[in-house]
Parts: C-alpha cells; structure tokens; sequence
C-alpha cells in the first residue's frame, strides 16, 4: 500500500478515538439519569443531582428571571419526570427562605408526613379518611376555603380523628400568576373560614397550589407568620392513575423527614389510583420502620 493511503487509515482511526474520547467525557451524569428514565431510585442520588443543576449563580438567576410555576424551554424533559423541574425551582427557595419555605424535616428519626391537598369532597376524602382510620395513621390536609364552605362535616372528621388540616387558599389559583392582593384574598379568605376548626397551634400552616411563589410572595406570607409546606417526595398522583406506579414512587424515595404529597379530592376518576395506593403504601412503610405524623409535629419533632 502506499504511504497515502496509510495516512488515512490512521487519520480514521484518530478520529474515531477523539470522537469516543468526546463522547465519554459528556456530562456523565446526564446520561446516567435518562437511562434510568428520570426515576430516582435513591433520595440521596436525587439530593446531590439536584444541588449539582442549581449553583449560585443559577439561584440568582431563578430568582431574577424565571417565571414560577410556568412551562419550561424543556418540555420533553418535564413530561418524562413532571416532578424535577418543580424540585429545581423548590430548591432555589428553600435555600433563599430555609426557615420558612419547607420541603422537608432534617432528622434521622423514621418519620415521615402524608399530605392530602385539595380536599375536602364528599366521595374521595371519605374513603382516605376510612383508610387512615384503619391503619391508625394521622396525616395532614391541605384544604381549599370554598370546598370547606361546602363540606363542613369532612373538616370536622379530619380535626376529630386527630388530622392536621391547614390552608391551601380558597380556590386553587396560581399564586405566581396573582397580583399580591389577588394573592393575600385567597389566603385571608381560606384563613377566615378555618379558624372555626384549627387550633391556634397548628393554624399558620400554608401549602401554595401548584407548590411554588415569588420572593415578594413569600416574604408577605411569612410576615403573617406563616410557614410554607411544600414536599420532598411527590407521589404523582396527579399525574399517573395507577395505583402500582403511584406505590413504587412513593416506597422508592422514602426517607426521614419526608413530607409526601398526595391529593384527597380531583382528577378524573375521584383519585381511584390514590385510594387503591394508600393501604400498600402504609404496609410498605410501617414494616420499614417509619412512623406518620402530622406536619406540625414533624418539623416541631413532636
Ligand atoms: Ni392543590
């Protein structure tokens, strides 16, 4: 062969190697997590992801620019794990307000909070009431001013089986799409109508629909006192209605100090998945060890 064509044979194989050397070195950490679909196996792994996506310089960022709770740039992305966009923005003001906006308790104790949002109704909220009566569990609702309005009775079950309930404004607007008025109206509203159930105590507990709000929002919230409850480990009840995927979403992240949102009213099919997931659930957890509380008396270490 002549010497030309042995140039080229190596120039190929060169470039075949800087080409794989590239290639390898790629955020290996991205590709880690597609391959495993965007599913976060442990707590720990999630953690450290996430802290490594926001630095500094993107909390600013966040901060200054985004638009809480809109759509992102990466939509495919979100739609293969809905939750990790929300845990980036969450992250941002847990870091900026840690007394104050709370994802979950620090501790090494297996306890843990189930939460309800959206309730109360009169056909599912029953049926997660009977379920958590049956196990023995106490757990925390988050519920809508105008549904408390309509169903009384449920809020005074949920005080008198020894639940937590606590605000999750009156009608289920977007905070970061409200005026700071607009905002304060649905709190005050729902507020008004709660303080016939909730003890003092437990009162100034509040959980922004669709989880997230502005600086501006929060910093008004907490000067009212509040503490604002958001969630480490998002069931996905909202999201997918088999009650299998629901269970292994939750049983897979658990860890001490999780808050765990699930939904008590809504959805299509009146939280059927939500229902059928719950008992599993409980078994699963308790045989590990981990005892339910009430937010309150998770992150007072009652
Ligand atoms: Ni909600």
């Amino acid at each position: 062969m002549k010497i030309s064509t042995y140039l080229i044979i190596f120039f190929i194989i060169l470039l075949f190697a800087l080409g794989f050397v590239l290639g390898y070195n790629q955020n290996p950490n991205a590709t880690k997590f597609q391959n495993e679909n965007n599913k976060f196996i442990d707590h720990n792994e999630r953690q450290i992801y996430e802290e490594r996506q926001i630095g500094i310089t993107d909390q600013q960022e966040t901060k200054n620019n985004i638009v809480f709770g809109t759509k992102t740039d990466n939509e495919t992305e979100s739609e293969k794990a809905p939750d990790v966009e929300y845990y980036k923005k969450a992250k941002v003001l847990q870091n900026l307000y840690p007394d104050t906006f709370i994802m979950n308790h620090q501790t090494f104790e297996k306890k843990i909070a189930l939460t309800f949002d959206d309730g109360p109704d009169g056909k599912t909220t029953p049926r997660i009431l009977d379920t958590l009566k049956e196990y023995n569990v106490t757990a925390t609702f988050f519920v809508l001013g105008k549904n408390v309005k309509l169903y009384p009775k449920i809020v005074n079950r949920m005080i008198n089986e020894g639940h937590q309930v606590a605000n999750h404004s009156w009608s289920h607007l977007r905070p970061t799409e409200l005026s700071l008025e607009e905002f304060l109206l649905e709190i005050d509203s729902a507020e008004e109508i709660l303080q016939n159930y909730i003890n003092r105590l437990e009162f100034f507990y509040y959980r922004p629909p669709y989880g997230l709000l502005t600086p501006e929002q929060i910093e008004e919230i907490n000067y009212k006192g509040y503490k604002i409850i958001s969630w480490s480990i998002d069931s996905l009840d909202w999201n997918v209605s088999e009650p299998e995927k629901i269970q292994d979403k939750v049983i897979s992240s658990v860890h001490p100090g999780a808050i765990i949102l699930m939904h008590s009213a809504g959805g299509k099919d009146q939280r059927e998945g939500t229902i059928k997931a719950l008992p599993g659930i409980i078994e699963n957890l308790t045989k590990q060890g981990y005892e339910f509380v009430t937010v309150h008396n998770l992150i007072n270490e009652i």
